[in-house]
């Protein structure tokens, strides 16, 4: 049943929206929301006014609803070039809805153009969403993001911002072509460098290569961290029903951006907030999503860090239950090697993959289209589903989720292996540790053909977590040593605190925590230890007396780890939480900056 308007409420959700204006000013809405405070109310709708006025609205304009559009284009973001033309499509909608579209930048964050890495910016992103969206006059928000941390930082903020939201995704790239092969950013970028390594391909082939592996606008053409973030932010609610997955360039793109302009005019009138959108059950609807897609593991940090919003919990044993009791359902790479996020958009998009998953969800979940999970799958459940790209769940591609995660000696708070993209003959083994320092200690010796290594090892990154200078970079795809590569080795067991790009592929453990930096039982690992892996029993121990643990620790408690002395740096390093909290920063979390005194 469609949520129906509440008269007289508040607009924040989180009681943050409007809570924050001067009494008397409560009930403004619109471009007259959150004046500034002269002690003179009536010179306060004045200077605005005179304001806005310069911009050539008319007093009919800025009487309606008025509806922000959180724009993340920048020439930095390759991935959202074609925002323009989207913003054009939503305030269309907006306009043709009667509210006033009034767009506005936002920091964007594309993935290969930030150093350290992207993911040390998410949170800051998230930050200026959120004042952005608090402090503007706005009644509503489109949020418009796409690359891997765009999404989830515009859902950590606008959940935390209070006000209605809507999310509009960007949309994934077309395939290119490459001689005969068909290929697509990133799943086919790594592939081919692995090639390049082994020295199965020329330097003027690799060369020709990087300039046919993104062609189009849009994010990445494989179920990487974008298109995985996009599938959640569908799957718990935030966007139109079907709008996800559909390609960057295609006119249903256009529509999309359109429709969801008319909906974020809707969602002022129903008043329906993140908080009402984004709850315990829907979180456990977008982690089966995630789970049968085989989607990227930053999905799962991602999906902490929006829960701990709200005051909700992504916790690693719930997640484990949800994905024993998930199949894999979705075959686009990484899972698989043959379909592309085209193809799934064509198959059927999330829309199908719902209503193969319909038993095990909770329909009861409300959207931003003002009905709930239940109500828009009765009205899509005869369409044409393509079943070389999402299977029934009667004969699925796995029978259970793609990611999982481990608990252990070596891994007391979790850690997670997408097995979904591994080698399942792997998956029950101990091996002896090749150990790593960091991420300069590996690229000086992973390559020395003296380096004493064996396809039975398992390689061990160090210092690549959260709280590490490297700050967590998606660097767990550790490579394979040359001399084994040559050898013909095509995969082996590595770990690591880092993340992975949800694009890549391998047996590997990621967001061990606590991690190595702030002195988890990883930062205690040398080589020649055992380490055991046993995915069927979710465990990953380290093989060494407590003895020769504890004078390890002490070696380690003795070491200087200076913070950096200043700005976003220091803020950054000291307030950043480990991987299963999302690695959001303390105080943004619900309830996270109150004092403990
Ligand atoms: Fe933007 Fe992959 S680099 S989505």
């Amino acid at each position: 049943m469609a949520r129906k308007p509440k008269a007289g409420s508040k607009a924040g959700g989180t009681g943050n929206g409007e809570g924050e204006l001067p009494p008397g000013q409560r009930a403004a809405r619109g471009y007259l929301r959150g004046l500034q405070n002269y002690g003179d109310p009536d010179f306060s709708v004045y200077l605005r006014r005179a304001f806005a006025r310069s911009m050539g609205y008319s007093m009919d304009e800025l009487s309606r609803p008025v509806i922000g559009i959180a724009n993340t284009y920048s020439r930095f973001n390759p991935c959202h070039r074609h925002f323009p033309e989207l913003v054009d499509a939503i305030k269309r909608g907006i306009q043709s809805a009667g509210g006033l579209a009034l767009e506005f930048p936002t920091i964007s964050v594309h993935e290969s153009t930030m150093a350290p890495n992207s993911m040390k910016f998410r949170n800051l992103m998230a930050m200026d969403t959120e004042e952005m969206i608090r402090a503007q006059p706005m009644d509503a928000v489109v949020l418009m993001g796409g690359c891997d941390k765009t999404v989830p930082a515009q859902l950590m903020g606008a959940a935390s911002a209070g006000k209605p939201a809507i999310q509009l995704i960007g949309g994934p790239q077309m395939t290119g072509r490459y001689n005969e092969h068909r290929v697509g950013a990133c799943t086919d970028c790594r592939k081919f460098w692995v090639e390049y390594r082994a020295g199965r391909m020329s330097k003027p082939d690799i060369e020709a290569a990087e300039g046919r592996l993104v062609t189009t606008a849009g994010t990445c053409a494989v179920m990487g961290t974008a298109s995985t973030m996009a599938a959640i932010a569908e799957a718990v609610g935030m966007t139109l029903p079907g709008t996800a997955a559909i390609p960057a360039v295609h006119a249903d793109r256009l529509r999309a951006a359109e429709a969801t302009g008319v909906a974020a005019v809707r969602l002022v009138a129903s008043n329906i907030t993140p908080d009402q959108i984004i709850t315990q059950k829907s979180l456990d609807n977008a982690t089966r999503v995630l789970l049968a897609l085989g989607g990227s593991t930053n999905g799962v940090v991602h999906l902490a860090a929006i829960a701990g919003r709200l005051g909700l919990s992504l916790d690693l044993h719930r997640f484990n239950e949800l994905s024993d009791t998930t199949p894999v359902i979705a075959a686009v790479k990484p899972v698989g090697n043959e379909f592309y996020m085209e193809d799934f958009y064509a198959a059927g998009g999330i829309g199908a993959v719902l209503r193969e998953l319909k038993p095990l969800l909770h329909l009861d979940c409300l959207t931003v289209a003002g009905e709930t999970l239940g109500e828009r799958l009765q009205s899509d459940e005869a369409l044409w589903v393509d079943r070389r790209v999402i299977k029934p769940a009667s004969d699925p591609v796995e029978p259970e989720g793609g990611l999982v995660a481990l608990f252990g000696s070596l891994a007391p708070d979790g850690a997670i292996i997408k097995r979904s993209a591994a080698t399942p003959s792997l998956f029950e083994k101990t091996g002896r540790a090749v150990v790593f320092s960091g991420l300069d200690d590996m690229n000086e010796r992973v390559d020395d053909p003296d380096l004493d290594v064996t396809e039975n090892d398992f390689l061990v990154l160090q210092n690549v977590g959260p709280a590490s200078p490297a700050a967590m970079p998606e660097a767990g795809f550790l490579p394979i040593p040359k001399k084994l590569l040559r050898a013909g080795v095509k995969d082996m067991v590595r770990m690591s605190d880092a993340r992975m790009s949800g694009t890549a592929y391998g047996t590997i453990i990621l967001h061990i925590a606590p991690e190595s930096h702030i002195g988890g039982p990883l930062a205690l690992v040398k080589t020649g230890d055992l380490i055991k892996l046993s995915v069927k029993e979710r465990r990953l121990d380290l093989l060494v007396d407590e003895a020769e643990l504890q004078k390890r620790r002490d070696v380690w408690a003795k070491e200087k780890r200076p913070l950096p002395d200043r700005g976003y740096n220091r803020l950054f390093h000291e307030n950043v939480l480990q991987a299963p909290q999302g690695a959001d920063f303390s105080f943004l979390v619900k309830g996270g900056g109150k004092s403990k005194a």
